[in-house]
């Protein structure tokens, strides 16, 4: 898919969101490590990654040329400060409606309104795309993020009190939310 629009950050500086392409790919690994290093609230460690920057290249350029599925990056001064996606639940008739988001915003850019614009253009393809529930999983304790999503209209349907069990604090809970998107 593709995707760009200008905006304003709450410092007055802008920002670019636009999809990925192929020559991202080393870019948005820096981030991917940066941002995985900076929380403990992604699914994984940095040490665990299983794609280099080739893969990573590939991947996007296969999401750039889907009619489905995005990464979207968030660029100031040239450089990504974030990233969020889009993908597929599956291809079965079943659950070919849904679709999975996820962001990550690099901490010194956290707090200038880049969740909340990423996660709007998320949305925003997702409909493109034509699904109809945009889902997700979010550790409880990240109040930061279980404000965004619930302030743009994604809704608790459920936990799992065992859902991470992070190496740093034992077990974290996860909150499924998701977002009915024909009904808004
Ligand atoms: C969660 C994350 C994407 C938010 O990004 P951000 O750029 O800081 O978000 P924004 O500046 O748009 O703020 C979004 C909302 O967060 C909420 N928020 C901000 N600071 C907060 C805080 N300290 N406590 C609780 N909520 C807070 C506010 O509701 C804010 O909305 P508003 O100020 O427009 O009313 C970012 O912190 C991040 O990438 N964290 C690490 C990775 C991660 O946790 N990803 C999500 C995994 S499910």
């Amino acid at each position: 898919m593709k995707y760009e629009q200008k905006v304003m950050l709450k410092n007055g500086k802008e920002a670019l969101i636009r999809n990925c392409t192929g020559a991202d790919g080393s870019a948005v690994l820096d981030v991917f490590t940066l941002a995985h290093e900076q929380t403990d609230y992604l699914l994984s460690y940095p040490d665990e990654k299983s794609f280099d920057a080739e893969q990573e290249a590939g991947d996007l350029e296969e999401k750039m040329n889907s009619p489905d599925e995005i990464e979207l990056a968030a660029i100031i001064d040239g450089k990504i400060a974030g990233i969020a996606g889009i993908g597929a639940v599956g291809r079965k008739y079943k659950v070919r409606h849904r679709a999975d988001f996820g962001i990550s915003v690099l901490k010194e850019y956290w707090g200038l309104g880049l969740g909340r614009i990423l996660t709007k253009a998320s949305i925003h393809c997702a409909r493109e795309a034509g699904y109809q529930q945009l889902e997700l999983n979010v550790v409880g304790e990240n109040e930061r993020a279980v404000s965004l999503y619930r302030s743009v209209g994604f809704q608790e349907f459920g936990r799992n009190p065992r859902g991470f069990n992070s190496r740093f604090s034992g077990y974290q809970e996860l909150v499924y939310m998701l977002l009915e998107l024909d009904n808004i």
